[in-house]
C-alpha cells in the first residue's frame, strides 16, 4: 500500500506532466493551458472543405494509425458531437494559425492552407502522447521565411520513396524549403529528355570511393541511378501538399563531370571523361567560352523550369577551379571580348548570363558564395555556406540570403566529440546543442540589412551516407533543432527545455521508424 502510494506520488506528476505540457517541435510562439482536456475516441469527427482536404485527410490519417479510429469528414459539423475544425479564418501572419482545443472540441484556424497544416502537424505531435489532449490555445507563426534542409541525391541516390520520407520529416518540422541536389561529378540524377545521355551515361559510375577520403580506398561496383520526369513530378507535388517548396539545385560552371562525361564537348578540353569515383574538387568544368555550353544549359533549365514551380533555381556556383579556363583558347577570348579582368569574372559572367535567362523566364537564381566573387549578379540570391562572410557582403548590397554556414549547418559532419561513437563521416563537430544555439541573423547586419536574410537551412551531402538510414541518423535530431531556430523566436528558446520535449517527441520518431542519432538521450 505505501509502495502503491508512494508510486501514485512519483507517477502522478510524471502523467500529469505529460498531459499539461505538450512536447510540440518547433515550439509554438504562444501557448496557453486552461484547465480539463479534450478526449479524442468515438463519435469524433473532421470539419473541413476545400481547399482543406488534404489538411483533413492527413490528419484523418494520422488518427487512424495513432488510434486505429475512423473518423469522417464532413463539410458541415454535425451537432452534440466532438469535432476538429478545420478552417481558413484571418490570424494575423502568413502561413500562421491558432489552435484551441476545449473538452468540447478542437478547432485550427488557419490564415491560409499552409497555416492550417501547420497547426494540424501541432495536433499530431500533440497525440502522440496520448489521446487526452490537454485544452490550451496556441497562436502561432513563423519567425522566417526560408526555413530549408538540403539533401544530396548525386553522391549517393536515394529512391522516390526515401525523398518523400525525407520530406515527411520537414513537414513535421513545419520547414517550407526541400533543397535537392541533383546533379555533381559523381552522378546526374534529373532525366533531361533532350540531352538523354545525361542520365544514360552521366548517372552511373564505376565504382565508389570506400572510408575515408583519406585513406583513397575504392570499390569496383556499379552504381547509380536517376529520377525520371514522372518521379519528380511525383515528390513535387507530395511536397507541395505539405507546403514545401522544391528548390532543385542544377550545379554549374563546376561540380559538372558526370555531365562532361556524357556530353564532353561542352569542357575546355572536349574530354574525354569518365563519371567521377573520387570525392572532392575537379578541374574539368563547363566551357565559359563556348556560346553552345550556354545553349546547352538553358535547354536544359527549360526542361527544369516546367518541372519545378520554385521562384528560386539553385545553380550552384561553388568550387570550380579555374585551371582550365586559363588554358582555353575559347575562354581567354571571351575575357578578351567581355573586357574580364580575369576567370573570376569569367564565372561571373558565367551565372549572370544564366541569371538573365533565368529571370527572363520569371524566376531567381540563388547561388553558393562563391557568386559573390568577380560581381555578384543583380537579382541572386546568396547561400553562405563558407561561415557568414558572403551572407553578410551579400546583405550588406541588399541580395536576399540564406544563411548555411558549414558550423553548425553542416550535417554531414559529427555529431559527438569521441569519433569512436560515430560511423565515418567527413570531418567537422556539429553537435544537437551547437545547432540549436544558432541564430540565423549575425550581429554585424544592422536592422534593414537583417531583412535580407530569408532564413538558413540544414544541408546534407552525401559521401559517406550510402543509405538513406544513414541519412536519417546524420539529419535526426539536428533538423528539429534548426526548425526552432526557423520558427520560434530567438526570446522563446530554452534548449534544456527543448531536450526535455525532445525526449517525449522521439516517440513520434520511433512510430515514423526514424534511425535518429541517440547522442542526447545519454549526453546530458
Ligand atoms: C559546398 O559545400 N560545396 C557548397
Ligand atoms: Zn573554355
Amino acid at each position: 500500500m505505501i509502495r502503491t502510494i508512494f508510486l501514485f506520488f512519483i507517477i502522478w506528476p510524471l502523467l500529469a506532466n505529460a498531459r499539461q505540457v505538450p512536447a510540440i517541435i518547433p515550439q509554438p510562439q504562444s501557448m496557453e493551458l486552461h484547465d480539463g482536456y479534450f478526449q479524442i475516441g468515438e463519435g469524433l469527427h473532421i470539419v473541413a472543405a476545400d481547399p482543406l482536404t488534404f489538411e483533413a485527410r492527413f490528419l484523418k490519417e494520422k488518427i487512424e494509425t495513432a488510434y486505429g479510429l475512423e473518423i469522417p469528414v464532413l463539410s458541415k459539423k454535425k451537432r452534440a458531437k466532438p469535432s476538429i475544425v478545420l478552417e481558413i479564418s484571418d490570424v494575423g501572419l502568413a502561413s500562421g494559425y491558432q489552435l484551441h482545443i476545449t473538452d468540447q472540441g478542437i478547432r485550427i484556424k488557419g490564415q491560409d492552407a499552409t497555416g492550417v497544416f501547420h497547426g494540424v502537424q501541432s495536433l499530431v505531435q500533440m497525440m502522440a502522447s496520448g489521446p487526452e489532449l490537454p485544452a490550451l490555445t496556441i497562436i502561432d507563426y513563423p519567425r522566417f521565411g526560408w526555413r530549408g534542409m538540403h539533401l544530396d541525391c548525386a553522391r549517393h541516390f536515394f529512391t522516390v520513396e526515401e525523398v518523400k520520407k525525407y520530406i515527411d520529416y520537414l513537414a513535421m518540422y513545419k520547414m517550407n524549403t526541400f533543397h535537392w541536389h541533383l546533379t555533381e561529378d559523381q552522378g546526374w540524377r534529373i532525366e533531361i529528355k533532350q540531352y538523354p545521355l545525361l542520365t544514360e551515361i552521366g548517372a552511373w559510375r564505376d565504382g565508389s570511393m570506400i572510408g575515408h577520403y583519406r585513406d583513397q580506398k575504392f570499390d569496383s561496383i556499379r552504381y547509380g541511378g536517376f529520377y525520371t520526369q514522372e518521379d519528380i513530378k511525383s515528390v513535387v507535388a507530395y511536397a507541395a501538399q505539405r507546403h514545401i517548396n522544391v528548390v532543385p539545385e542544377i550545379e554549374m560552371p563546376g561540380h559538372s563531370v558526370a555531365a562532361l562525361a556524357a556530353y564532353p564537348e561542352f569542357s575546355c578540353t572536349g574530354g574525354p571523361f569518365e563519371v567521377e569515383q573520387r570525392w572532392g574538387i575537379f578541374e574539368d568544368v563547363y566551357c565559359a567560352g563556348n556560346d553552345a555550353t550556354f545553349e546547352f544549359l538553358e535547354n536544359i533549365m527549360d526542361e527544369v523550369l516546367a518541372l519545378f514551380p520554385s521562384e528560386y533555381i539553385h545553380i550552384g556556383g561553388d568550387e570550380c577551379p579555374k585551371t582550365r579556363w586559363k588554358a582555353c583558347e575559347k575562354c581567354q577570348n571571351r575575357i578578351k571580348a567581355e573586357g574580364l579582368a580575369d576567370e573570376h569574372e569569367l564565372q561571373s559572367y558565367f551565372i549572370q548570363r544564366m541569371e538573365k535567362y533565368l529571370n527572363s523566364r520569371g524566376r531567381k537564381i540563388i547561388g553558393w558564395d562563391e557568386i559573390l566573387e568577380g560581381g555578384l549578379a543583380p537579382n541572386a540570391a546568396v547561400m553562405s555556406w563558407r561561415g557568414i562572410k558572403g551572407g553578410i557582403a551579400a546583405a550588406k548590397e541588399g541580395h536576399y540570403v540564406v544563411m548555411s554556414p558549414g558550423n553548425p549547418c553542416y550535417f554531414d559532419h559529427y555529431q559527438h566529440e569521441n569519433k569512436d561513437m560515430e560511423p565515418v563521416a567527413i570531418g567537422g563537430f556539429n553537435p544537437l546543442g551547437k545547432v540549436y544555439a544558432y541564430e540565423p541573423v549575425p550581429e554585424e547586419l544592422d536592422a534593414t540589412e537583417s531583412q535580407f536574410v530569408m532564413g538558413a537551412q540544414g544541408n546534407v551531402w552525401t559521401e559517406y551516407m550510402k543509405t538513406f538510414s544513414h541519412v536519417e541518423y546524420m539529419a535526426l535530431p539536428r533538423m528539429a533543432a534548426l526548425s526552432e531556430g526557423l520558427w520560434t523566436e530567438a526570446d522563446l528558446k530554452d534548449y534544456d527545455q527543448f531536450l526535455d520535449r525532445l525526449e517525449l517527441h522521439v516517440i513520434i520518431l520511433d512510430q515514423m521508424g526514424a534511425n535518429y542519432c541517440r547522442h542526447f538521450l545519454t549526453d546530458k
